[in-house]
């Protein structure tokens, strides 16, 4: 177990010593949570096989699924990667810093185990001053994967990290809530053309500006289509484990969405199930269910996209038996709205029409 520091920061102007007290942990091989402009990441020197092997413990993560590394400078990069083909050095003039990560193949540089085995490693520059501080203070390379329990929603506020990795952290520098609230965009340069792993905070229309070769792998639209009449089997509500609800993802046009949300909600109620709603501003009057949250407006995806992670906690936190999340638009950010959506819902998903 260990003493887990909270220290709250300016999100623009971070206090230096603050940050010191934090680069001195990852110096010495410690684990430290910090904002950036996606979702809060857990740090750990890149670098140190062993604070990287922490990392996956204190969040109970599977070796086999790597950290991203974040860099200060994108002068960093080259003696992280092997090469930096002509199409990154594009994507990281426009895009960095910011919301996309880049795989590569890596250097020798590199510890396996921050690159779980593989021959590639993925790059990010975040936007966020505290994440750039801290990275500059420690003065390596930041592995940082999204910083909560594995399973778990990403957390977009310090409140969020506590929950999740308290006694199991070294510092966590709060920086208030975090502006796009959705990962970063994940793509892989060491193909060709190039591929989108993970929709994130750069919307794939901005991606495909610059390339219009670019193309979505397709687990990142992947969906399984379920009947009511089977997703009504008992069975299914125990498939993930307590207490985290069983999610049911409702896509199609809205007024179609709203009836079938209601009819799903009912069901459940009948039977004695606590039921959570995730609506939105257009929708949320019509529901009954025992907890309803709004997303906002569906023409505000940003904004829909900022709320989702936290939403998706707080509805959890009030121990209902089933959520069910209305389905938005794939335009922009609703691409990685939509991704976590089919995600969270284990593909559990109803077309409404
Ligand atoms: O916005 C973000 O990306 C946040 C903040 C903290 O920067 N980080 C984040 O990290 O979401 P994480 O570890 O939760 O997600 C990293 C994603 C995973 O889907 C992982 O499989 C993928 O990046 N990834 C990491 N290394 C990779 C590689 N070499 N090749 C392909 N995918 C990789
Ligand atoms: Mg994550």
């Amino acid at each position: 177990m260990r003493k887990t520091l909270m220290l709250k920061v300016d999100s623009e102007k971070p206090d230096a010593s603050k940050i010191e007290v934090a680069a001195e942990s990852i110096r010495k091989g410690g684990l430290v949570a910090f904002p950036t402009e996606t979702v809060y990441g857990l740090g750990a020197n890149a670098l140190n096989a062993d604070a990287v092997l922490a990392l996956f413990e204190a969040k109970k993560r599977p070796l086999d699924n790597p950290p991203i590394v974040h860099i200060a400078d994108p002068n960093e990069i080259y003696r992280l990667v092997e090469e930096v083909p002509k199409r990154a050095e594009l994507l990281m003039k426009r895009f960095w810093p910011g919301p996309l990560t880049l795989v590569f193949r890596h250097s020798s540089l590199v510890p396996a185990v921050t690159v779980a085995g593989l021959d590639t490693v993925a790059v990010r520059m975040p936007k966020h001053q505290v994440a750039l501080a801290l990275i500059r203070q420690s003065g390596c390379p930041i592995a940082a994967p999204s910083a909560n329990l594995a399973g778990k929603p990403s957390p977009t506020t310090a409140q969020h990290v506590y929950e999740d990795l308290d006694g199991r952290i070294d510092v966590i520098l709060d920086g208030g809530s975090t502006d796009i609230g959705v990962e970063s965009t994940v793509v892989d340069l060491s193909v060709d053309p190039p591929i989108v792993l993970r929709p994130g905070g750069t919307p794939f229309e901005a991606l495909k500006q610059v390339f219009d070769d670019i193309t979505l792998h397709p687990f990142v639209l992947a969906e399984a289509e379920l009947p009511l009449e089977k997703m009504r089997s008992p069975g299914m509500r125990h498939k993930h484990y307590a207490p985290k609800a069983e999610v049911i993802l409702v896509q199609g046009e809205i007024s179609a969405v709203a009836a079938k949300v209601k009819e799903i909600a009912e069901f459940y109620r009948q039977k004695g199930v606590k039921v959570g709603v995730l609506a939105t501003d257009e929708t949320q009057g019509s529901y009954t269910a025992d907890v309803v949250k709004s997303l906002g407006s569906r023409s505000n995806l940003a904004l829909v996209a900022q709320r989702l992670f936290r939403l998706l906690r707080e509805i959890d936190a009030q121990s209902v038996g089933i959520i069910i999340a209305e389905g938005v638009s794939s335009d922009g950010l609703g691409l990685a709205v939509m991704n976590r959506l089919r995600k969270a819902s284990g593909y559990h998903i109803v077309k409404a029409s």
